[in-house]
């Protein structure tokens, strides 16, 4: 297993995802051989039987169906004992009837939350913060979220975000402010002369400038 006791470093954009293997509540789990050709989407909430939490595990159960649209696993974690997960599901699914059916690390020694700069001590010396890592298909990092303990995420961005990214992917395109499929994108800009005289005489996309065009997808 790699690990990485510094818990100052956090991996960034672009970084390959840390490898870890890791008890979850689908059993134990080598996050390299996780999710084979799709994205991830790896969390962290500060603890079972919370709040916060429970709405926010929720929001992740009840969209699931859109994660599974977008070809994306999900993978939640918390410094709780695997014990405290399964009462912590089992809970939630006897009283609203949500069933947390994706793994949830039971993240008791704090490797992976080391490795993936969830312990922020200034917020909490006992608990991971809400992080959220968007990991695409060869295990690349490409979106990093961290939000404090005391305020939920946003699950309608964070889907839009996932999207965001595979779209711009596929379409080699960048996404606007806001951006939602359907709405225009935004084409690279030009690297050098040519390409921006180029650009200046495009009539096929909406020009500001040479520097700002949209387009449709
Ligand atoms: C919550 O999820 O409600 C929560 C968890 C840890 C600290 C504060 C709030």
């Amino acid at each position: 297993m790699e690990t990485n006791e510094n818990i100052n470093v956090m991996p960034r954009i672009g970084d390959q995802a840390p490898d870890f293997e890791a008890v979850t509540t689908k059993g134990k789990i080598k996050f390299s051989e996780f999710a084979k050709d799709k994205w991830t989407i790896l969390f962290s909430h500060p603890a079972d039987f919370t709040p916060v939490c429970t709405t926010e595990m929720s929001g992740f159960a009840l969209n699931k169906d859109k994660f599974d649209v977008l070809n994306t696993e999900l993978m939640g974690l918390s410094i709780d004992s695997i014990h405290s997960h399964l009462a912590w599901v089992n809970n939630v699914k006897e009283k609203t009837g949500v069933y947390f059916d994706f793994p949830i690390i039971a993240d008791i020694d704090m490797k992976v939350s080391k490795l993936y700069g969830m312990l922020q001590p200034n917020e909490s010396e006992t608990a991971a913060v809400r992080a959220v890592f968007f990991i695409d298909p060869s295990k690349k990092i490409r979106l990093v979220m961290y939000y404090p303990l005391n305020v939920g995420r946003n699950m309608d961005e964070i889907l839009r975000a996932l999207e965001a990214l595979q779209v711009s992917d596929a379409n080699k395109v960048a996404m606007p402010l806001n951006w939602r499929n359907g709405d225009k994108v935004i084409v690279p800009p030009p690297k050098n002369l040519d390409e921006m005289e180029d650009r200046l005489n495009d009539d096929s996309c909406e020009r500001i400038d040479f520097y700002l065009c949209k387009r449709d997808l």
